[in-house]
């Protein structure tokens, strides 16, 4: 993953933990109205994919297991991981584009109820994205993959000074033999990126014609998705509108389709409103629906905090019960992935305002989305609207979570890696126990292995009494897959 230059080194602090009193009357740990659900608490722990489900989108044990783990710390929200809408192939990815998903997905509901005594409202979030291809094996890049056109039969014969128009086996056998700056003069940018990093759709490429129907197909996928997720059971619904995904291409200044869905801001919001409206429907009135967005792009020419705070104050007016703010993570700025894999969001510039680590800047980890959060609410608040904001991105201790609620830069407070390090951090503090917290020291370990497509784990706990009866270990054996219990819990 890119790093800041400067390679500041960051430590997590305890802080000062809470009495059980001060816990109970502090904001962190009063309730709030999210549309019609009220939460118990303001934490919500964002969605995190642990790649547990089957490869045919599946509930499995360890994906209930995880997410029982995480209610047994009965924080206000658990968002279930990005879950694809669609009926297609997506890998060992959850999904609600069927029916057949239907009973998985109740079991997450009722695991969580239970493991969280009713306290812990759940959330799912719904997901789409394009494809994106393997990075070639450069032989078979100019072999199979690379579509000939007219313009390389040109390029050939220019070249080579050939009389007859060559068949294509010619012209791959010439492309493979050139040279890396012959070939930039030959290649366009689209097919370089084939050959350096794999192909990868974009919401621009509207000459394929499942991408220009993205307008007719989109509303139904997400609607039909969250009325599934509605059946199960789910409290509420987050459209992901946020990182390297569709619905984040769309909003994205990058996005200069010319059908009405792309150029100024009020076409680039228009088919997200357009899903909104769809899924708003699709499901009961005591459903919460929001969204997860991103407060920067953090990319070259991508969205700015000013772009973010007029989507918020337009998902507001359209009726959004919350905004989940984020930021980066975008394939734009992704590092070369090896030959055979494909190139991942989060190990660019990018992908580290995303999930910043503790090697970082004179800024470091911790709240760096505090100031574009505090734009975009204000803005939203100054338009009229009491949308709740939750905004996540380094926090790990009490103090830090009370401030950004007392100076008004959220209203719920997220908190992702530090609820995998410790999935009772929110009881413990709530109970007066902030001192048996186990902090998160931001290696961005369980991040590696979500790269890698490998069970999510956090290193603080995966080695910790593996043969204890009872707990489940990666498929090498070698983790545990949840953590521990909290021995002394009260
Ligand atoms: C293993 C892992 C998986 C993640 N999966 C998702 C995801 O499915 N959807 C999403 O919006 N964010 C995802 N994220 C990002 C987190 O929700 C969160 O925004 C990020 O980790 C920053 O918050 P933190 O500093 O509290 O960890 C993931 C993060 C991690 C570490
Ligand atoms: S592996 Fe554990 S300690 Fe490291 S960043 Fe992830 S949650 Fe934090």
């Amino acid at each position: 993953m890119w790093r800041p230059p400067e390679r500041i080194k960051h430590a997590a602090h305890p802080g000062r933990w809470p009495s059980a009193t001060e816990a109970q009357t502090s904001r962190l740990f009063s309730p709030v109205k999210v549309g019609p659900i009220t939460l118990a608490e303001r934490t919500w722990v964002p969605a995190m994919v642990p790649w547990r489900a089957t490869d045919e989108g599946f509930v499995t044990d360890d994906v209930l297991q995880w997410y029982e783990r995480f209610a047994r710390g009965q924080p206000g929200v658990i968002v279930v991981e990005a879950t694809g809408i669609r009926d297609v192939r997506s890998g060992p990815l959850l999904r609600a584009g069927h029916e057949r998903f239907l009973p998985g997905l109740r079991e997450i509901v009722s695991v969580v109820r239970r493991a969280s005594g009713g306290r812990t409202r759940i959330l799912i979030q719904l997901i789409d994205f394009l494809a994106i291809r393997r990075r070639p094996v450069p032989e078979k890049f100019f072999a199979q993959f690379l579509q000939i056109v007219p313009r390389h039969l040109d390029a050939y014969v220019a070249a080579t000074g050939a009389a007859v128009t060559p068949g294509p086996a010619a012209v791959r056998e010439w492309l493979a033999a050139l040279t890396r700056d012959q070939l930039e003069l030959v290649l366009t940018t689209r097919e370089l990126e084939a050959l350096d990093v794999g192909a990868r759709e974009r919401v621009t490429d509207t000459h394929l014609p499942h991408i220009a129907a993205l307008p007719q197909t989109l509303p139904r996928d997400f609607a039909r998705a969250a009325h599934l997720a509605r059946n199960a059971g789910f409290d509420g619904i987050e459209l992901h509108f946020a990182h390297a995904y569709t619905m984040a291409s769309l909003l994205s200044p990058l996005n200069a389709r010319v059908d009405g869905y792309g150029g100024t801001r009020e076409n680039r919001a228009r088919l997200p409103l357009e899903v909104y409206r769809a899924v708003r429907a699709a499901v009961d009135t005591d459903c919460a629906v929001g969204c997860r967005m991103l407060a920067e792009e953090c990319i070259a020419d991508g969205g700015t905090i000013d772009d973010a705070a007029y989507f918020a104050r337009e998902f507001a007016s359209a009726g959004f019960d919350f905004l989940s703010l984020s930021r980066g993570g975008k394939f734009d700025d992704a590092l070369q992935p090896k030959v055979g894999q494909a190139a991942y969001p989060y190990t660019g510039r990018s992908g580290y305002e995303c999930m910043p680590s503790y090697y970082s800047d004179a800024q470091g980890p911790f709240g760096r989305n505090v100031a574009a959060a505090a734009t975009i609410r204000a803005t939203v608040r100054e338009a009229g609207y009491a949308t709740p904001i939750v905004t996540a991105g380094g926090v790990h201790n009490f103090e830090q979570a009370e401030k950004l609620l007392r100076d008004n830069v959220t209203d719920i407070v997220g908190v992702a890696r530090q609820a995998l390090a410790d999935p009772d951090w929110f009881r413990k503090i709530r109970t007066g126990h902030g001192e048996a917290v186990r902090l998160c020291i931001y290696t961005n370990y369980c991040e590696a292995l979500d790269q890698r497509h490998r069970q999510v784990t956090c290193e603080l706990w995966d080695r910790v009494d593996l043969d204890a009866p009872g707990v489940r270990r990666s498929i090498d054996r070698k983790r545990r897959l949840v953590a521990p219990d909290w021995k002394s819990a009260p």
